[in-house]
């Protein structure tokens, strides 16, 4: 199984740090890609850490994914309850997915309680704070460990 992990975040994501820091947080992305980096390290994960305000690209991005990853991490942000583009591609994919949300988007507006992606996910963190990145990929760790 193959020891790469895409880490993908959908639009608005590359703002963290300075978008709504009482829902998000302080820390930025490039603070969450660098913990990422240090852990995926540790794990013996190679890490593709990529963040894009448009749909299509995460969607290339996923089918890009599907002969190079063995495990996927996404935060589809504001896409997670809109698109069924994004849910398709996920379709498309065979090995593990780890949908992840900074916040609890279940103690939010209601619009946010639906998401197309928990369909296709192997597993749901949401309210972790951008912990929840670290938690996804020590996860998906053992996954493809136990996938061996
Ligand atoms: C989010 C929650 C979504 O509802 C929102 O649109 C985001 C971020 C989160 O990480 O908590 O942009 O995915």
């Amino acid at each position: 199984m193959s020891r790469i992990v895409y880490m993908l975040n959908g639009p608005n994501l590359n703002l963290l740090g300075k978008r709504q820091p009482e829902i998000y947080g302080c820390e930025t992305l490039a603070d969450v890609e660098g913990d990422c980096r240090k852990l995926a390290a540790e794990l013996s994960l190679e890490l593709e850490f990529r963040q894009s305000n448009a749909e299509h690209q995460i969607i290339d991005w996923i089918h890009e994914s599907r002969d190079r990853a063995g495990g996927l991490v996404i935060n589809p942000a504001a896409f997670t309850h809109t698109s069924v583009a994004i849910l398709d591609a996920l379709h498309c994919c065979e090995f593990p997915i780890i949908e992840v949300h900074i916040s609890n988007v279940h103690k939010r507006e209601v619009f946010r309680h639906h998401s197309f992606v928990s369909g296709v996910a192997t597993g749901v963190m949401a309210g972790f704070g951008t912990h929840g990145y670290q938690l996804a990929l020590r996860h998906l760790a053992k996954l493809i460990d136990s996938a061996k």
